[in-house]
């Protein structure tokens, strides 16, 4: 469903209901519960973060599809930047949410990843801490899908840590009784020192991607002790305590925060770029059985390589789509 001039009619489900008519788990979906304190405690994205997709694209971005969009954080980010957005996001009070903040140039779409339709591609696909929740079944293929060829993918988000180790202590005990931990453990298992780190690890794997690139953004935020309660309340681990769990483990929480607390929330960033049909191709060749394995798997005779094997702008022509 996208409106004509991107504004559609939001049905209004919650709770339970929402769960069934989706098919997606109820943490995934626990976000609209509270749209109004997810927009009110969450911190927005820097504008360095759009520089650096930007940099990376490597040519203006008209536009971009995103994913789990959530009450509109990072559509603001691109579309007050010029960039065209649809912002795709499953949950229709967040979606209202999203409506009040965003400009009237974005066009939105009540859709999970998983459900949304072929046949449009965009110069640009990103998904702001939203990527986690998607299926991971035909992921990468369903994104290539959406991109244009040499189009680029971004993923970003991350973690709200206290930067006093002494207060992280002291808030993981007052939680200990409700909550073992409030993060998403990496969707593949990747370790938390590891240098790549998903979905970089993911998109390094797939045949559709090439030159993946990892980078951290670094952020200090300072909040009153009640804004970072706030924040807590916007979290899936939380937001699907019972009610009466949620007031005594922020209660708790209260009780050990300082008047303000130090916040470390670096965003990690992912970017990679769609291959052309053609070099997946190649991509997939087994090398030659009798032959060099160091020769070229095919002549790449119609196609114009960028660097690290890309496929460039000037290359979509040349590239079968
Ligand atoms: C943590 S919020 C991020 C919202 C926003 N992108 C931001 O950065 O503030 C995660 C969002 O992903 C959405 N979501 C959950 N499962 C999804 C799926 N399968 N496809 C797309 N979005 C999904 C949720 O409804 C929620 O709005």
């Amino acid at each position: 469903m996208i409106g004509r001039l991107g504004r559609e009619k939001i049905p209004s489900i919650d709770g339970a209901d929402r769960v069934r008519m989706l098919g997606m788990s109820s943490r995934a979906l626990s976000f609209g519960v509270m749209p109004e304190a997810y927009e009110q405690f969450r911190p927005g994205y820097p504008v360095e973060l759009f520089d650096m997709v930007m940099t990376y694209a490597g040519q203006p971005v008209r536009t971009a599809l995103e994913i789990g969009a959530g009450t509109g954080k990072a559509t603001r980010l691109f579309a007050q930047r010029g960039v065209t957005v649809t912002a795709t996001e499953p949950d229709g009070a967040m979606l209202a949410e999203l409506l009040k903040h965003v400009p009237a140039n974005v066009k939105t779409m009540q859709a999970a990843f998983e459900d949304l339709p072929p046949g449009e591609s965009y110069g640009l696909v990103y998904a702001a801490a939203a990527l986690h929740w998607t299926n991971p079944e035909g992921r990468w293929s369903r994104m290539a899908a959406l991109l244009e060829p040499g189009g680029v993918f971004a993923s970003f988000g991350g973690p709200a840590q206290l930067a006093d180790p002494a207060v992280e202590e002291a808030v993981r005990a007052a939680r200990a009784p409700f909550l073992e931990s409030d993060e998403v453990p990496s969707p593949d298992g990747t370790p938390p020192g590891h240098d790549m780190q998903w979905p970089g690890t993911e998109l390094q794997r797939s045949e559709w991607f090439a030159d993946v690139q990892q980078f951290v953004i670094e952020r200090r935020l300072t909040m009153s002790a009640r804004d970072y309660v706030g924040h807590l309340s916007t979290i899936s681990a939380y937001l699907e305590l019972p009610t009466s769990e949620q007031e005594q483990v922020y209660s708790q929480i209260m009780q050990v925060l300082p008047e303000t607390v130090e916040v470390a929330a670096d965003i990690t960033v992912h970017l990679a770029r769609r291959r052309c049909e053609q070099q997946r191709l190649d991509n997939q060749m087994p090398a030659p059985a009798n032959g060099n394995p160091d020769m070229p798997r095919r002549a790449p005779a119609t196609l114009t390589h960028g660097a690290g094997g890309i496929c460039m702008r000037l290359a979509v022509r040349s590239c079968r789509l």
